[in-house]
């Protein structure tokens, strides 16, 4: 549709940045903190360093957050690590980790900035893994208590909660993300219980939030990438409606309906991965509710329908969930050829945004709010400064078209791309960078870690200023 005026962003639009504990705190085992999987990982990407120090952020949230105010964000997302809080998950509470955290939060109010935190960002305490992660139910009651210890610590600070970050990525790519034991019999069934777990643990924890802290709002933070078909073919649609419902809409139905979608269930089936449910369940996951809907967004993907031969499946790289697609039997991996790719090979479409951003609203008729959007590149410092237009370009084009999904109709309250500050990549370490702000370190050279706002910070504190884009 085209229109003839664009509406302008709300008012009271939410423009931040985001990050995560243990991509940027560092610190790891300092002041009573336990392991998390990501400490107690053995091996990392050939040529990539641990996240020990990661930014460092632990000791300089000070400055950091002076840094973003002078950038004039109006919220920052942050995650909680579990270990701070309860180093082995579900024991001792530790006073540290809350001191640490109200101090932080007391520091953005100070300055104007809305905290948005995330309960659980990929970091699960290292000794609940170790009593078998998600899929013990142990660790669905341990999330709850830890949930409340927050709730009971920082509801009255918080206006604004995320439960999991992209739980779906923890199941689709449990591989990439540690979530999959390979060593089990049935790794698959493993994956869609620790899913039943998180879901059902996330109803409980949106429950308990609203009857403790009614002025308060949660909310899920899935990855969505609206899933095309690759042609017109009746048979690409179907498989393009079905990975819609696999990689998307199961994960939002249950938060905001509690229930799992047929198509969804007919595929756990398929597979032998149906999840036990224990009584009462189904009735937690119908009384959750979320008061918005976070998603992160990158890319789209775009899939054709299954040969079932043996090459449904196109994983170009082991390690990255962006890049790996199809699934023998279900669905065909493509390549979408009007679409430009980044550094890393994602796949570059903002116009797949303003898409993605109008099938979520269609669906789900929820204030929407976008946790993560960015371009990871090799930037370079170069005379004090980085010069990364290609960054600006990437927002700028992703900003454009959420503004047409405004204009669409589309409710949105905010925007936090990733990343505020320079952090550690999941996978590719910190020579891959997302920040708005550079972290003067390399892999294995700390240097001074010091910090320096790049030419898409200034660029962004006009958007902001001007709320929105020229
Ligand atoms: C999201 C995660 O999947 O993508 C972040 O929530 C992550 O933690 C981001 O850093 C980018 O992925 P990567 O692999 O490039 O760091």
């Amino acid at each position: 549709m085209k229109h003839n005026t664009l509406k302008p962003f709300p008012a009271d639009f939410l423009w931040g940045a985001a990050t995560s504990a243990y991509q940027v705190e560092g610190a790891w085992d300092e002041d009573g903190k336990g392991p998390s999987v990501i400490d107690a990982r053995q091996h990392y990407p050939e040529g990539t360093t641990d996240f020990k120090v990661a930014s460092d952020h632990y000791h300089r949230y000070k400055e950091d957050i002076a840094l973003f105010a002078e950038l004039g964000l109006k919220c920052y997302r942050f995650s909680v690590a579990w270990t701070r809080i309860i180093p082995d998950g579900d024991g001792e509470i530790n006073p540290a980790g809350i001191d640490f955290y109200h101090q932080m939060i007391d520091e953005l109010r100070a300055k104007n900035i809305e905290p948005l935190v995330t309960l659980y960002h990929f970091d699960l305490p290292q000794a609940l893994m170790e009593k078998g992660g998600w899929a013990n139910r142990n660790t669905l009651n341990a999330f709850v208590r830890y949930a409340n210890v927050l709730f009971e610590a920082f509801g009255d600070k918080v206006r604004y909660w995320l439960t999991i970050n992209e739980q779906n990525m923890m199941i689709l790519h449990g591989n990439a993300l540690g979530t999959q034991d390979p060593n089990l019999e049935n790794p698959v069934k493993n994956l869609y219980q620790q899913n039943h777990n998180m879901l059902v643990a996330q109803a409980q924890v949106m429950q308990n939030l609203h009857r403790r802290h009614p002025q308060a709002k949660i909310g899920p933070a899935p990855n969505i990438a609206l899933i095309y078909p690759l042609s017109c073919r009746p048979e690409d649609i179907t498989a393009a409606f079905n990975y819609n419902a696999i990689r998307n809409w199961a994960y939002l139905d249950a938060a905001v309906w509690g229930r799992y979608n047929t198509t969804f269930w007919r595929y756990l089936e398929e597979k032998d991965a149906l999840p036990h449910i224990e009584e009462g369940d189904m009735e937690i996951l119908a009384a959750g509710r979320p008061d918005f809907i976070a998603f992160n967004y990158y890319t789209t993907q775009t899939v054709e329908a299954s040969r079932n031969d043996g090459t449904d499946s196109v994983a170009r790289s082991k390690t990255d969930q962006h890049l790996r697609s199809g699934e023998e039997g279900v669905h065909r991996g493509a390549k979408n050829p009007h679409l430009a790719r980044n550094a890393f090979n994602w796949e570059v479409d903002p116009v797949g945004f303003r898409n993605t951003l109008r099938a979520i609203y269609d669906r789900y008729n929820l204030p929407l709010i976008v946790t993560e959007n960015g371009i990871g590149a090799f930037d370079k410092l170069e005379n004090g400064t980085v010069n990364d237009d290609y960054r600006v370009d990437y927002i700028k084009a992703h900003l454009k078209q959420m503004q047409l999904a405004i204009t669409d109709g589309v409710e949105v309250f905010g925007y936090t791309p990733w990343s505020a500050i320079d952090v550690i990549s999941t996978h590719q370490g910190c020579s891959k960078r997302y920040g708005l702000i550079w972290v003067n370190r390399d892999e294995f050279d700390l240097k001074d870690l010091k910090r320096i706002p790049k030419a898409s910070a200034k660029w962004y504190t006009n958007v902001i200023k001007n709320n929105g884009i020229d």
